[in-house]
């Protein structure tokens, strides 16, 4: 990694938008015929969006800010949905005076306040699936099982809205492609029960496609054959697909910048400590997210083992321990691959440790490779 002439203080994340370009051609090739909306949390940085929607993808968002920041990027409602199953009713408001008509729900509360504040609208259920072998599992906060869905399906419908579809999420960074499988079939069960009074025929496809972090994980196509196959074997051509990424757009498109700020020796481990740490960059860090590191040394200089920190005062925000690394001085920088998703998005000024500032490769006379 050769990084060096970016004369810029650190920490920085450095995004390139052609990458950004590039996932998206991928996974639309990968999945003909799917409809593709960015599902903005894991970055929601403007210059991004703005690849993306003028690639003809669109906008999944979670909350009103979310919402207004795609509009006023110029996002058509029809390009957005929102997949949040719990929506506040000032979010729901906003989503109805812009005509935002597509939106998840799953609780009879929500359909009430679907029902109130955006009448009409055209919802789909999300259903708890199999989080099994994904490294941030989300399947117990949202979510219907399948023998709760029909009921949930049909009060929907006796509210005035209209039940276009189904979703799940197979949790996100996602190493499993068993999991889509099995939530399409699931999926199939639904609809085969509701199929006389109900039209479903929308199905969204979630997030949860992983991107390389330190461990292997299956290739794009692993993962896309097994969602084809499903489609073409459960259901007719009626029926239509949505996909929802978010980490895969965006991960593997941009690298961390950091720097280390001090160095310890106590109780027989070596401490390095960065100017990033859990709280204002690296909050996978927590559930173990083996980011791949980098470094701009001499060949030949001494390897150590070191307990690598952040810079905050708290005790919990330590990111890797154990793997060997160039001793790395004071001032020298360290490099996170692979640090698009949920990092900037995550982070926080705690104890005034300012989040990384996000740059751009196309603002650099030399193209850079990371
Ligand atoms: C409803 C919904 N859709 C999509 C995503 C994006 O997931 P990922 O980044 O794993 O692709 C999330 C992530 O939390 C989500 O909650």
């Amino acid at each position: 990694m050769n990084l060096n002439h970016i004369n810029y203080p650190t920490p920085f994340l450095l995004v390139d938008l052609d990458k950004v370009r590039q996932k998206y051609r991928r996974l639309r090739a990968a999945l003909p015929g799917v409809e593709i909306f960015y599902a903005m949390k894991p970055n929601p940085e403007s210059r991004i969006i703005t690849a993306l929607l003028d690639e003809g993808c669109g906008v999944e968002v979670a909350s009103q800010a979310e919402l207004c920041q795609v509009l006023s990027l110029g996002a058509r409602p029809s390009q957005i949905i929102t997949s949040n199953p719990v929506k506040s009713p000032p979010f729901l408001r906003t989503l109805h005076t812009h005509g935002v008509q597509r939106m998840a729900f799953d609780s009879p509360v929500e359909v009430d306040k679907i029902a109130q504040h955006t009448p009409g609208s055209q919802v789909y259920l999300r259903l708890r699936t199999d989080n099994t072998g994904a490294e941030w599992p989300l399947s117990d906060k949202f979510g219907v099982d399948a023998a709760e869905a029909p009921e949930l399906l049909y009060y929907a419908a006796s509210k005035g809205l209209t039940p276009i579809g189904l979703t799940f999420h197979v949790g996100s960074q996602c190493l499993n492609p068993h999991n889509w499988a099995i939530a399409l079939q699931t999926c199939a069960q639904v609809m085969e029960q509701v199929a006389d009074d109900l039209p479903i025929e929308v199905i969204n496809l979630g997030g949860g496609l992983p991107v390389p972090y330190g461990r292997a994980i299956p290739t794009l196509s692993e993962i896309t054959d097994t969602i084809n196959e499903a489609r073409h074997t459960l259901f007719t051509d009626q029926v239509r697909f949505q996909i929802e990424p978010g980490r895969f757009l965006v991960g593997d498109t941009a690298v961390l910048v950091t720097s280390v700020i001090g160095k310890a020796r106590r109780s027989n481990t070596d401490w390095l400590y960065l100017d990033v740490g859990i709280y204002n960059g690296l909050f996978d860090t927590i559930e173990q997210f083996a980011y791949e590191l980098g470094f701009d040394v001499e060949h030949g200089r001494a390897q150590a083992h070191f307990t690598i920190a952040g810079p905050s005062c708290d005790s919990m925000d330590k990111l890797f321990t154990g793997h060997p690394i160039p001793d790395l001085q004071v001032g020298e920088r360290l490099y996170v691959r692979n640090a698009g998703a949920y990092t900037t998005a995550i982070a926080g000024h705690f104890n005034g440790f300012p989040p990384p500032t996000v740059i751009y490769s196309d603002d650099f006379e030399h193209s850079m490779k990371f």
